[in-house]
């Protein structure tokens, strides 16, 4: 029987590591958020501001549909989407339900943009953040 060298023994499982050779246990979050979260279908936003609202990695959001290409939205054809967070940026309240366009914060008052997640009132100085949209030919995925 061969001995090695702690040293020896540890040079080995560093190479074997690098190389990827030894199994490594996936991550199954990380998993989840390549697969993503279908947010729904075409025919769900017929309309522009038409919206779904759910949870995107325990994050209260909405999907909504916008007049036209914005950053972070998607486009399929003439139909704009785009997924923001609901937690206001100011002190993490859930902003309220889209009217006129827009997003209300009920505890300080910030109002942001459904188009964008921009800030249309303070207190509130960044934009709500958007989450990545993709096209599958299943429906709309938001990868969180
Ligand atoms: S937490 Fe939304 S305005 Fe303060």
């Amino acid at each position: 029987m061969t001995k090695i060298s702690r040293r020896e023994a540890l040079v080995v499982l560093g190479a074997v590591t690098a190389t990827g050779c030894l199994p490594v246990r996936d991550n199954p979050g990380e998993n989840l958020a390549k697969a993503g979260v279908k947010v729904g279908v075409l025919t769900d936003f017929p309309n522009i501001g038409s919206n779904r609202n759910l949870e995107l990695a325990d994050t209260p959001a909405i999907i909504a549909r916008v007049a036209k290409p914005q950053a972070g939205s998607i486009s399929i054809g003439d139909i704009h989407l785009i997924a923001l967070s609901k937690v206001c940026t100011h002190f993490g309240c859930v902003v309220t339900a889209p009217v006129n366009n827009e997003l209300g914060c009920p505890c300080h008052g910030s109002v942001f943009s459904l188009e964008t997640g921009a800030v249309k009132q303070g207190p509130a100085n960044k934009p709500l953040p958007t989450f990545k949209l993709e096209a599958r030919s299943d429906g709309i995925y938001a990868i969180p």
